[in-house]
């Protein structure tokens, strides 16, 4: 048995040894120290050592003068307050501890909770039947509601319960109803600690509050007994008395279980120091299976649950005060924490026709909103129908992938966006007064007004199809796939009912639909083509193709992967085979290639196409007859011409183009029927540009009698006839169909497509490809010249240096030598001289006059020489340009002649000679006669 003692002692009451009684008094001596009271006592004095610490220091002994050490190392736990004692001149302390611990250190905590609902049983030994049971404890909570205790005593339940916030004695007798006994005026649902004290079962019963958080004082107890644990929880019947702390449900609360599930309500909220006839109850672990306790946890956490996400599958978690939480469930999901999902109904599996079927039990009012997940990969087919007894005011199906809703009959509406991907989508249709507006996830699809619709009870609703299937037909058929959690407004139509308890209108049918939404083995059927592998998906499949296939279902082969034809042609892949393309040279003597259609040729034939090259001014490319319907295409006069009879002469066609094609150079002509308002015309296009177009008929014939059992030939206008083509053929088509020049036998395939032309003549050879006379291999042209061959004609083309038929000829204007007295210099689309001094003109064939701009000055006369000239000055003047006066010229007398000094010298008589100015030399005689 768990017990302990606890010692209280009041901190101003530490009692000192006792003294020897022979004594008066003493305290006269003042005896007592550090604040001690003196007091006679026995006829001696003792001394009441001060409570508060004197200097940090509590003293005890008889005089006050022992320093008390026993808390020196505080010894409390969880805040509980030490208390020195010195007893025995032994040191020792105690522990006061706060509210919720116990034990001589507090390590004990007494605080527990209920975060769900929960219970303890406490055994309670009835001494005297008489006699009340006191319980005191106390409690937190947030909760406006809760059963807190319970006590039976025979057929009489007491129960302390939370109403509204109010603290509330109630009593119960037997079967009868329950009577409030005593409410306490105080609102306790505040999340503080209240502590009540409850008299149970005496003559008479009441509740008492002692405190609340703040207020509480601690009381002393010297000790504290712990009550004793009931080992098991034993049956009702057996017991005449019980105690419960909590709420417990069944019989222990006397049949009214019986009624109300929840009754009694839970407590959830904590409690804490409970005493049940002053013994402590304390918080332990039950042994398993015992049931004397229940959901209560020790402590009382303020953690907010939310903090424990218990919502799943993405479900918000809202806080409800204390640990209490609510989770708001995303669609599908339901329960307390959104841990169930709605159980997926699934149509059509196997392809049976299915639907289900409920009835309505309540007017949903002038709002109705129908939801639900739907998946499924079917373009069409019903999805729900309402209906009462006169009409289906309500539809619901799906046409091309896409939600449609008709309301009474009348008013449509389509979704805008397609459904039918597999994947699951939200549905939603709110029928609102007189406007139908339709949601797929949460984005508007539109609205539409409506008239009003009623729904009643004992209306009907149809899902995934009617119990006539031709009725269901006129919607699609029997929907195919799988809808879950089908509400209309907030009341659910189950197919399957899940555990937790929701609003459900009343399944009246379920036909052939099946739980879940597996899917059908979409492989069953092989849908692989071409040894394509199959893989399942949810309704559908996928094909894994061999390599050369492709498609869907591996339908597509690449024929021309598996390398088809011969060497020289050039595979062209079709939709459902292969053509082999190549060029066909025609000569004098070659052979003309026929054909005729394999007569499986469905499509309308409104066009041919093909491609020549001829300097052939007439000649015949393609000609086809039946009867006496033709078809020829041939060049005339260099045009290219189209000649078409169907049917009798009026309806004769003749087109013929504007420009000349025999030029040797490849062409490529499509001729095709074209069709406006109710006339038609055949459109020739050469090269990409319309040469011309027939006069617009309103019967203008086509081609199909060339898809019956006409010939047609290449290159001339009948095997008899012979070739009148000199030049080469690309592919011709007709229809888009190739007229194929290789036969059958030299392809290492069969053709595979159905509708064709076939060879005839397919042992009449051919030469492959365009093969004119080798008129460029020697390359004739010179100066690197590109050689073009026109069929058995080239033509150059030359690089801007040169011209000429064979650029033989330069287009340097230099070459020439044009500039007569300068330099030639090439400039692009001519040349430029760079004349010579004295010559000028364009080609330097100018003499330049150089007295024209000579620099002659004062009248001088310029004298033209090569390339100068000079300037031959008037009597006064000189210089190089007569620019210079001419100086005095001195008389000189010589000592032996008589002699002249020009330009300003001056004489030297003595020696005969003249002193010349600076820039002047020279001696320029002049003899004088003495005389
Ligand atoms: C207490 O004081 C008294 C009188 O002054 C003295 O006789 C006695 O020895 C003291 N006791 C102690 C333990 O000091
Ligand atoms: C204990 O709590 C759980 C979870 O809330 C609850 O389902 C169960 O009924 C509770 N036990 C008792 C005896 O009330
Ligand atoms: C509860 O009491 C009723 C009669 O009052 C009895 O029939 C039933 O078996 C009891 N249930 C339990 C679980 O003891
Ligand atoms: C009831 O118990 C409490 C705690 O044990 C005690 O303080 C109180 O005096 C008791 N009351 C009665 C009336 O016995
Ligand atoms: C059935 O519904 C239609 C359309 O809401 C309504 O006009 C008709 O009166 C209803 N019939 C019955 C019998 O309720
Ligand atoms: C036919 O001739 C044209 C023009 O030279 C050329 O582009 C084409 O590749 C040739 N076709 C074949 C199948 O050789």
């Amino acid at each position: 048995m768990l017990r302990f003692t606890v010692y209280l002692c009041m901190l101003w009451l530490l009692f000192a040894d006792t003294v020897s009684s022979e004594d008066i008094s003493g305290c006269e001596q003042q005896p007592c120290q550090n604040g001690g009271v003196c007091e006679s006592h026995n006829g001696g004095f003792r001394c009441l050592c001060a409570s508060q610490s004197q200097n940090g220091q509590l003293y005890g002994g008889q005089n006050c003068t022992v320093a008390l050490t026993g808390c020196n190392e505080n010894q409390c736990e969880n805040g509980g307050v030490c208390s020195p004692l010195f007893v025995n001149d032994h040191h020792s302390y105690t522990c006061i501890c706060p509210a919720g611990f116990t034990s001589p250190k507090c390590q004990t905590p007494t605080v527990f909770s209920f975060e769900s609902r929960g219970y303890v049983y406490i055994q309670t030994p009835l001494l005297d039947q008489e006699a009340p049971l006191n319980v005191t404890f106390s409690f937190r909570t947030e909760q406006l509601v809760g059963t807190l205790l319970q006590r039976r005593v025979d057929d009489l339940l007491f129960s302390i319960e939370l109403m509204h916030g109010h603290l509330c004695l109630l009593s119960l007798r037997g079967q009868g109803s329950s009577t409030l006994v005593q409410e306490l005026p105080g609102y306790l649902s505040d999340s503080k600690w209240h502590t009540v004290e409850a008299s149970l079962g005496g003559v008479v019963s009441l509740i008492r509050l002692l405190c609340t958080e703040g207020s509480c004082t601690r009381e002393s107890n010297a000790e504290v007994q712990l009550l004793e644990q009931a080992s098991s929880l034993p049956e009702p019947e057996a017991v005449r008395h019980s105690l419960f702390i909590g709420a417990i449900s069944g019989n222990w609360t006397l049949g009214r279980a019986v009624e109300e599930a929840d009754y009694p309500p839970a407590f959830l909220g904590c409690f804490r120091d409970v005493f049940v006839d002053s013994r402590l109850l304390l918080p332990v672990i039950a042994p398993e299976g015992s049931h004397i306790q229940s959901n209560i946890t020790v402590g009382c956490s303020d953690k907010d649950k939310c903090d424990d996400s218990p919502c799943q599958n993405r479900g918000r978690c809202v806080s409800q005060g204390w640990r209490g939480y609510l989770c708001e469930c995303h669609r599908p999901y339901e329960g307390n924490n959104c841990a169930e999902e709605y159980i997926t109904a699934r149509f059509g599996n196997k392809d049976l026709e299915s639907y289900a079927v409920f009835s309505l039990d309540d007017d949903p009012g002038d709002t109705v909103i129908i939801s639900m997940f739907i998946r499924t990969r079917q373009s069409s087919g019903l999805l729900l129908i309402m209906t009462n007894t006169t009409s289906q005011y309500l539809r619901l199906w799906l046409e091309a992938g896409m939600i449609k809703v008709q309301v009474n009959n009348f008013e449509t509406l389509v979704g805008r966006a397609v459904i039918n991907d597999g994947h699951f989508h939200l549905v939603t249709l709110k029928l609102e007064g007189v406007v139908a507006t339709l949601f797929q996830s949460a984005q508007s699809q539109g609205f539409i007004p409506i008239r009003l619709i009623q729904v009643h009870p004992g209306d009907m609703v149809y899902v995934g199809g009617l119990p006539d299937s031709r009725a269901s037909a006129s919607f699609g058929g029997y929907f195919k796939g799988c809808i879950q959690d089908l509400r209309i407004n907030n009341k659910r139509l189950q197919f399957y009912p899940i555990s937790t308890p929701v609003e459900s209108y009343n399944l009246e049918q379920l036909i052939s639909v099946a739980e879940g939404c597996s899917s059908d083995n979409a492989c069953a059927v092989n849908p692989c083509l071409n040894g394509g592998v199959c893989y399942s998906m949810w309704d559908d499949f996928i094909c894994n193709c061999p390599p050369n296939t492709a498609g869907r279902r591996c339908e597509e082969v690449k024929w021309c992967e598996l390398s088809p034809c011969p060497a020289a042609a050039m595979c062209q892949p079709l939709s459902q085979g292969f053509e082999c393309l190549s060029n066909v040279t025609f000569r004098l003597g070659s052979s003309i290639p026929q054909y005729r259609s394999n007569g499986k040729i469905k499509r309308s034939l409104t066009s041919v196409s093909l491609s020549f090259r001829s300097r052939r001014l007439a000649a015949t490319l393609l000609h086809a007859r039946k009867d006496s319907n033709y078809l020829t295409v041939s060049l005339l006069n260099s045009h290219v011409v189209m000649d078409l009879q169907v049917g009798g002469d009026k309806d004769n066609v003749s087109i013929q183009s504007q420009t000349q094609f025999s030029d040797g150079k490849w062409h490529t002509v499509k001729l095709s029927l074209e069709t406006q308002a109710s006339t038609s015309s055949w459109i020739m296009v050469v090269d990409g540009g319309k040469e011309a177009i027939s006069m617009p008929k309103t019967a203008v014939g086509d081609l199909e009698f060339l898809s019956k059992e006409a010939d047609i030939f290449l290159g001339g206008l009948s095997l008899n006839a012979g070739v009148d083509l000199s030049g080469c053929l690309g592919p011709v088509e007709i229809g888009g169909l190739l007229l194929p020049f290789h036969p059958d036998t030299e392809l290492n395939l069969p053709r595979p497509q159905e509708e064709q032309f076939l060879r005839i003549n397919s042992n009449a050879p051919l030469l492959y490809g365009c093969w004119g006379a080798s008129v460029c291999t020697p390359n004739p042209c010179r100066n690197e010249g590109v050689c073009e061959d026109l069929f058995d004609l080239h033509q150059c083309t030359c690089s801007s240096e040169w011209t000429g038929h064979l650029c033989q000829d330069s287009t340097d204007p230099c070459i020439s030598g044009p500039c007569l007295y300068g330099n030639c210099v090439s400039l692009p689309g001519g040349y430029k001289c760079a004349c010579e001094q004295g010559y000028s003109g364009e080609q330097c064939e100018v003499e330049v006059d150089m007295c024209e701009k000579s620099n002659c000055s004062h009248g001088a006369t310029c004298l033209k020489g090569f390339q100068t000239y000079s300037c031959l000055c008037p009597q006064n003047m000189t210089g190089q340009y007569c620019e210079l006066p001419r100086l005095p010229v001195s008389t000189c007398t010589g000592t032996r002649w008589n002699y002249s000094c020009f330009n300003g010298g001056s004489c030297s008589e003595a020696d005969d000679a003249c002193y010349c100015l600076p820039g002047f030399a020279g001696q320029w005689y002049d003899m004088h006669n003495d005389s």
